[in-house]
C-alpha cells in the first residue's frame, strides 16, 4: 500500500504530446483525450494509463477500436507491439458530483480543475506522475451563456461559435509539462487586465478573473504579480515565458492556490481584498501566495520534480522564494519573526509527533498528506541554510546553473545540493541530512568565563522520530555574536559557525568585560536553543542586541521561562519581563510592527511545546495572569501606544500596517488588565473601523470577554457581511478561537449554524481547524471538544477526504497530554479508523496519528 523512495523507475512510456477535446457540462462532461505514446527504452511492457474513477468509453489505438485493453483496478492497460503509437480514449465525467474538488469540478457556477497531485486521473487516462512532459493542446466546447470564458494553459489559439448556443475555444502550451500542471476554467468571469513587459522587452498580458461583484478586489493581487514579475527578475534573472498570464479566484478549493503553467487557480481568499473586507494579514497573504504561485513558473513548472518524494525541491525553494519576496516588501525582520513563529506552530510540533517525516520522505500512502509544514517550511529552511552557507552571489550562481542545467526536466532534492555544491565551491555532504533525517535538532550552548578565556561549549542532538530511532549529527549553520554586558556594545564581529560535530568548543581570548551570548542570530538554523541564559542576560539582549530578530527572540524565551516556571511552579517572578516589556514599547528607535511582535506573549501551544506533559488549563491561567499583570503594570503605556497609532484614514503601507497591529496588541492588554472602559474601546474600534483589520481586532477582544457588548458585535459583523463567505469565515472563526469557557458549546451550536457547511474547505476550516488549534476549548477535560472534531472529520471524509485529512494532527498530539486526555483522543482517533469508507488520506493520518 506504500509508495516508497527507493522504487523509482524511470516511466516505461512518454507522452510527448497530448490534444484534449473537453465537451463541457457540469452533470456530464465528455473528455476525449488522444496521446502520442513513445516506448522508453528496451522493454516489452503494455501502456498503462492511470485513473480514478474512470470508465473508459472508448479506446483507440493508432485511429483503430481496440480489444485487447483492460483495467488493472482502476487503471488502463494496453498492450502495444511498436515504439510509437496514437492512443485516443473517451470518458464522461461528472462535474458538479466532484465534491473532493480533485481533478474537474464546479466551484459556484464555474467549471475548473485541480491536478496536484494525482487530481488528472479523475479527468482523463494517463501516466499521471511527475516525470512525464507532454505538450498540451485543449479545445473546450460548453453553452455560451452560462460559461462566456474558457481558459486554459498556455496562448489562446482560436475560438468560434457552436451548435446549441455553444463557442469553443483552443489553447496550446508550446512547453512540455507534467500532467499536474494541466487547468482548464470555464464561467462566467470577468478580468482585471495588466501587462507586464518583460526584462528582454516582450509584452504579456495579465488577468485575475472573478465573478463580476468581486472585481474592485482585485486590483491588489494584480499589483503584487507585477512586483513578482519584477521581482524575479531583479533577484533570480528568471523571466517570463508565455505572452499570457492568467489567475482564477475560486470559493471551493482545497489549499491555497496552484501554479498551472499559464493558469495559476487559487483559492478566493489569496485573491480578493478591499479594506472593509481584508485585514493587513489577508493583503500580506495575498501578495505572498500570488508571488508563491509565480514564482514556481521556474521553480516548479520549468524545473519539475522527478516524483513526489522530491515535492520539497520545488516547495521548500519556492516558499524561500517568497518568504524573500515578502521580506523586500517590507520589514525584513518582521517578515522573519512571522516566518519563525509559523515554523514554530506548525512544523515542530510535527517534526515532534507521529506524522514527522523527512524533508524528502521515503514513502507515503497518499500523497496529498505530504503536502506539510516540513515539506514547504523546513524545505524552505534548508535552501535558507544553503544560501547562508554559499553567501549571495554564489548562491546566485548556484540557482542559475540548477535552472539552466534542469530546464525542461524533472529534477531531484540531489540535484539541486549538487548545483549548490558545484556553484558554491563547498562540500555538502554532510549537510545532506537535512533531507534524509526527520526532527528538530537541539542545541546546547553554554557560555563560561574562564580567567581571561571566554569558552562556549556546543553541543547538538536530533531527537529519534517513527522509523529513524538514531540520528546521525547534523550541519547548523549558527550565526554568533557576543555582547558586552556593561557597555552594551558588541565585543565580537557576527560569526557563522558550522557546528556539525556532536560537541565543539569556541573560545575567545582576552575580552574586555563579561559576555553575553547572541545565538542562532536571523534564526540561521531551524533548531531548538537552550542556551541557558538568565533573565537578566535576556532582559539586556531584548534591549541591546542588533540583530532584530535575536532581540524578538531574547523576550520570547524570557517570556517562555516565566510562563514556563509560572505554570510547573505555580509562582513566577516577573520583574525582569515587565521592565523589558516596558523598555521595548517605549524605544522610540523601534518601528511599531517589530514592537507588536516583540511584546506579544507564545502561544498556549508553543508554551505547552517546552512541557513533558501539557496541562492546557495551567498553561491558560499563567499566560492570562501573566498578560492581566502586563496589561495592569504597563497601562499607561498601553494607553499610550494604542493612542499613538490611530490613524485617520485607511492606507496599506507596512507604517500603516505597523500602527494597526501594535493597536491591536494594546487594545488586548488593556482588556487584560480588566479597564473598566475596555469593552467600550474595543466596541468603538470596531463600529468606526474603516478596515477590517481594525473591525476584527475589536470583535477578537469582544469576543473573549464578558461584555454585553460581546453579543451585539457579533450580530452587527454578522448582518453588515451577510452574504461575504470569506468575511463569514473570519466570524466562524473569531468565535472558534475565544478564549471564553463557554467556546466548546458555542462551536457545537456553531457547526448547526444555517451558514456552516463542510462542502466548503474554507468554512470547515475556519470552525473545525481553528477550533481544534483552541488549546483551551479543544482539550476540554470532557472529551466533548474530541468528539466534535472527530464527528466533524468523519463527515468531512466522505465529501472532501483531502480536507479531512489535513484537520487529523491536533489528535495525533494524545502522547503530549495527560493519561485521562490521552484516551480520549485516541479513542477518537480509532473511532475514525473503524469508521465505514475511510478513505486512505484519512486512514494513513489516523493510523500513523495511533502509533
Ligand atoms: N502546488 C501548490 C502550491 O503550493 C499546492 C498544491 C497542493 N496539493 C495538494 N494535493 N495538497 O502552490
Ligand atoms: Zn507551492
Amino acid at each position: 500500500q506504500a509508495i516508497r523512495r527507493e522504487d523509482y523507475r524511470q516511466p516505461d512510456w512518454l507522452v510527448p504530446e497530448i490534444a484534449l477535446d473537453f465537451d463541457l457540462d457540469p452533470a456530464a462532461t465528455r473528455v476525449r483525450a488522444t496521446l502520442h505514446v513513445t516506448r522508453n527504452g528496451a522493454h516489452d511492457r503494455a501502456l498503462v494509463l492511470n485513473g480514478d474513477g474512470l470508465e473508459a468509453a472508448s479506446v483507440k489505438v493508432d485511429g483503430v477500436a481496440a480489444q485487447n485493453w483492460r483495467m488493472d483496478g482502476q487503471d488502463l492497460v494496453i498492450p502495444l507491439t511498436g515504439d510509437a503509437h496514437t492512443i485516443e480514449t473517451e470518458v464522461v465525467i461528472a462535474p458538479e458530483r466532484n465534491t473532493q474538488l480533485q481533478g474537474l469540478y464546479a466551484s459556484s457556477g464555474m467549471l475548473c480543475t485541480q491536478c496536484e497531485a494525482e487530481g488528472f486521473r479523475r479527468i482523463t487516462f494517463f501516466p499521471d506522475r511527475p516525470d512525464v512532459l507532454s505538450k498540451y493542446k485543449v479545445r473546450m466546447t460548453a453553452d455560451k451563456a452560462r460559461f462566456p470564458v474558457l481558459l486554459a494553459n498556455g496562448d489562446p489559439i482560436a475560438q468560434g461559435p457552436a451548435e446549441g448556443g455553444r463557442h469553443w475555444a483552443e489553447w496550446h502550451d508550446p512547453f512540455p509539462k507534467p500532467s499536474y500542471l494541466f487547468a482548464l476554467v470555464a464561467g462566467d468571469l470577468v478580468a482585471n487586465t495588466g501587462s507586464f513587459t518583460t526584462m528582454s522587452g516582450r509584452e504579456v498580458q495579465l488577468g485575475i478573473y472573478v465573478r463580476a461583484p468581486d472585481l474592485p478586489k482585485t486590483d491588489h493581487a494584480l499589483h503584487a504579480l507585477k512586483l513578482s514579475m519584477k521581482w524575479d527578475e531583479d533577484v533570480y534573472g528568471r523571466e517570463y515565458d508565455l505572452d499570457v498570464f492568467n489567475i482564477v479566484a475560486v470559493d471551493d478549493f482545497n489549499f491555497g492556490a496552484m501554479e498551472n503553467k499559464g493558469l495559476n487557480v487559487f483559492n478566493s481568499r489569496y485573491i480578493l481584498a478591499d479594506p472593509d473586507t481584508a485585514t493587513d494579514w489577508d493583503y500580506d497573504a495575498i501578495a505572498a501566495v500570488v508571488a508563491h504561485e509565480y514564482f514556481h513558473n521556474w521553480s516548479g513548472n520549468r524545473v519539475t520534480c522527478r516524483d513526489w518524494f522530491q515535492l520539497s525541491l520545488k516547495e521548500g525553494f519556492t516558499v524561500f522564494r517568497d518568504q524573500s519576496f515578502s521580506a523586500d516588501q517590507g520589514s525584513a525582520a518582521v517578515k522573519r519573526i512571522e516566518d519563525v513563529r509559523s515554523l514554530r506552530a506548525s512544523q515542530f510540533p510535527e517534526d515532534a509527533g507521529p506524522l514527522a517525516h523527512p524533508v524528502r520522505p521515503d514513502e507515503y500512502i497518499e500523497i496529498s498528506n505530504f503536502y506539510t509544514a516540513t515539506i514547504y517550511n523546513k524545505g524552505a529552511e534548508l535552501i535558507r541554510m544553503m544560501a547562508t552557507i554559499l553567501g549571495p552571489q554564489k548562491f546566485r550562481a548556484a540557482t542559475d546553473l540548477y535552472f539552466d542545467r534542469f530546464d525542461g526536466t524533472a529534477a531531484t532534492c540531489e540535484d539541486f545540493v549538487a548545483s549548490m555544491e558545484e556553484a558554491g565551491g563547498v562540500d555538502l555532504g554532510q549537510f545532506r541530512r537535512w533531507y534524509s533525517q526527520a526532527g528538530t535538532p537541539r542545541v546546547s550552548a553554554n557560555l563560561v568565563q574562564d580567567g581571561a578565556t571566554t569558552r562556549l561549549a556546543l553541543a547538538q542532538t536530533v531527537p529519534p522520530t517513527p522509523g529513524q530511532p538514531v540520528k546521525e549529527p547534523m550541519v547548523l549553520p549558527l550565526k554568533i555574536r557576543l555582547f558586552g554586558e556593561k557597555s552594551g556594545a558588541p565585543l565580537t564581529d557576527e560569526q557563522l559557525v558550522l557546528l556539525d560535530k556532536p560537541e565543539q568548543e569556541l573560545r575567545f581570548e582576552g575580552l574586555p568585560e563579561r559576555a553575553v551570548l547572541s545565538i542562532n542570530r536571523g534564526f540561521s538554523a531551524p533548531v531548538i536553543v537552550d542556551a541557558n541564559r538568565s533573565a537578566a542576560d535576556l532582559a539586556f539582549l531584548s534591549a541591546h542586541d542588533d540583530d532584530p530578530f535575536a532581540r524578538y527572540e531574547a523576550m520570547q524565551q524570557l517570556m517562555l521561562d516565566t510562563l514556563v516556571a509560572a505554570v510547573t511552579t505555580g509562582k513566577g517572578e516577573h520583574g525582569a519581563l515587565i521592565d523589558a516589556v516596558r523598555n521595548t514599547l517605549t524605544d522610540p528607535s523601534l518601528d511599531r510592527a517589530f514592537i507588536a511582535e516583540a511584546v506579544l506573549l507564545p502561544s498556549d501551544s508553543f508554551i505547552g511545546d517546552q512541557m513533558a506533559v501539557v496541562d492546557p488549563d495551567a498553561i491558560f491561567r499563567a499566560r492570562e495572569a501573566l498578560r492581566a499583570d502586563l496589561g495592569n503594570l504597563l497601562e499607561p503605556e498601553w494607553r499610550a501606544a494604542y493612542e499613538g497609532a490611530r490613524a485617520n484614514r485607511f492606507e496599506y503601507s507596512p507604517a500603516a500596517k505597523g500602527a494597526r497591529r501594535l493597536k491591536n496588541v494594546a487594545l488586548g492588554y488593556i482588556a487584560a488588565s480588566g479597564a473598566a472602559d475596555a469593552a467600550e474601546l474595543a466596541y468603538a474600534q470596531f463600529d468606526a473601523a474603516d478596515n477590517m483589520t481594525d473591525r476584527q481586532g475589536g470583535l477578537a477582544t469582544l469576543v473573549n470577554g464578558t461584555s454585553s457588548l460581546r453579543e451585539k458585535a457579533i450580530q452587527a459583523f454578522y448582518q453588515r457581511y451577510a452574504g461575504n463567505a470569506l468575511v463569514l469565515d473570519k466570524w466562524f472563526q473569531t468565535q472558534a478561537l475565544s478564549s471564553r469557557d463557554d467556546t466548546l458549546a458555542a462551536v457545537e451550536k456553531l457547526a448547526r449554524h444555517p451558514d456552516f457547511t463542510l462542502a466548503n474547505p474554507n468554512r470547515a476550516r475556519a470552525l473545525v481547524g481553528a477550533f481544534s488549534i483552541n488549546q483551551r476549548a479543544f482539550h476540554d477535560p470532557s472529551g466533548r471538544g474530541y468528539r466534535f472534531v472527530a464527528d466533524q472529520l468523519i463527515a468531512l471524509d466522505k465529501l472532501n477526504p483531502q480536507t479531512a485529512a489535513k484537520l487529523v494532527p491536533p489528535l495525533g498530539r494524545w502522547k503530549r497530554f495527560d493519561a485521562d486526555r490521552a484516551a480520549k483522543m485516541r479513542g477518537e482517533l480509532e473511532r475514525i479508523v473503524a469508521s465505514p469508507g475511510l478513505s486512505k488520506d484519512m486512514f494513513e493520518q489516523a493510523t500513523k496519528s495511533l502509533d
